[in-house]
């Protein structure tokens, strides 16, 4: 039996996710922007998944465009915002464990002549409200951060956040990344005081290459993509309706039941850490109590996290060593900086689950984490 455990790179969709993306790949396949009934009726189904979705996060159905995924809405909406206000205000704001679609966005409008600011984070991966405050400045316009981290499962505190940015200037725009926080979490933009939030359809159980940005009525940014006016001119390109009506499927089932959703996925998270921390020497838990439900980031030290894995692939369990678009590359820039020592960080391994994790997986997954870890420690010679 295969265990998956990766679930923050992406999940598995759906079925009804599939069946409702098979139906509009074939019978209604029509372009939504036909001027005769098939395309009429297409797009009135999309105006129907808009307010579904649009409802989860307590917004308005006009405030939600659909976009490509995370990545595509993380880089409209900050290089978006950034280019818009760039005669008057040149100053942007992010944290250093942000995705690299933030960061490497911010790092793109820095060659372009913008003064960006990098917060840095604590132990727990969280900025300090005051080091934001001294960093807002009269030509700020963006801030962006993260709402939860996808190596460790931080919870940021946006409310907090929002808070010093709107004190200091109401017209600062912004922005979170919820890719991760989006259906692990209950909230909604206005409680938490978000003008703009990225979330992403794989990540919830819907199809890959489809995602949304939220933004708030009022909110001014340039379109990254020009053409023919869909989704109100601010992303053109005819719409990804398979995708579009995948993740309204993956959402309606995602929020029914979602708090006895997040409670299951937490008592796997937590009995997954306690088993590890009972059965296992020389571990570090770099995830906290406190953290999203469905993030475990442990270190077992004197061994390479890269190794566990690949032992763990053998038996079709399958874990990661920190964020998918890093799964290739040594060494976590997020674990990096909540200052670990090197043989945490090269002993870090994440369990992300879902809620099709079955609790019977956790026996198995330790007792295989155990015999691996034993003949890797021999060989490392650890003590
Ligand atoms: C926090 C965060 N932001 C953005 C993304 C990018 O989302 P997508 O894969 O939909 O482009 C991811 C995906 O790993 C993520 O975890």
């Amino acid at each position: 039996m295969s265990i998956y455990l990766d679930n923050s790179a992406t999940t598995r969709p759906y079925k009804e996710v599939i069946e409702t993306m098979v139906s509009f790949l074939s019978e209604d396949f029509q372009n939504p922007s036909a001027a005769y009934r098939d395309g009429l009726n297409i797009e009135r189904k999309i105006k129907k998944a808009r307010e579904d979705i649009a409802k989860t996060l307590g917004a308005r159905s006009d405030e939600i465009i659909f976009t490509s995924g995370g990545t595509e809405s993380n880089n409209q909406i900050i290089k978006g915002v950034a280019r818009y206000n760039k005669a008057r205000k040149k100053h942007i704001i992010t944290s250093q464990i942000e995705h690299p679609s933030v960061l490497n966005s911010f790092y793109d409008l820095e060659r372009e002549g913008f003064d960006i600011t990098v917060l840095g984070v604590d132990k727990k991966g969280r900025i300090d409200i005051d080091e934001l405050k001294s960093a807002l400045r009269e030509d700020t316009c963006l801030v962006s951060m993260m709402h939860v981290n996808n190596e460790i499962g931080v919870i940021a505190d946006i409310k907090e956040i929002s808070k010093a940015i709107k004190s200091f200037n109401e017209d600062i725009v912004f922005h979170v990344d919820a890719v991760q926080s989006y259906g692990k979490l209950r909230f909604t933009v206005d409680e938490l005081g978000i003008d703009a939030l990225s979330a992403s359809g794989h990540k919830i159980h819907g199809p890959k290459g489809i995602g949304l940005l939220y933004v708030r009525r009022g909110v001014e940014f340039s379109p990254l993509i020009s053409g023919g006016g869909q989704e109100r001119g601010l992303r053109s390109g005819t719409e990804n309706v398979a995708g579009i009506m995948g993740l309204a499927k993956a959402v309606e089932i995602l929020f029914n039941g979602l708090d006895e959703k997040i409670e299951y996925m937490k008592k796997y998270r937590d009995t997954l850490k306690n088993k590890i921390v009972d059965e296992i020497d020389g571990v570090r838990i770099n995830s906290f109590d406190d953290g999203v439900c469905h993030i475990l980031n442990v270190s077992f030290l004197g061994i390479k996290g890269e190794v566990l894995l690949h032992f763990l692939e053998n038996d079709d369990i399958s874990v990661s060593t920190g964020s998918a678009c890093s799964a290739k590359k040594p060494g976590s820039r997020v674990l990096k900086a909540l200052k670990l020592s090197d043989d945490a960080l090269e002993g870090a391994v994440r369990f992300s689950i879902s809620e099709e994790n079955n609790m019977d997986e956790i026996d198995e997954v330790v007792e295989k984490i155990k015999t691996h870890l034993s003949r890797i420690r021999k060989i490392s010679g650890y003590k």
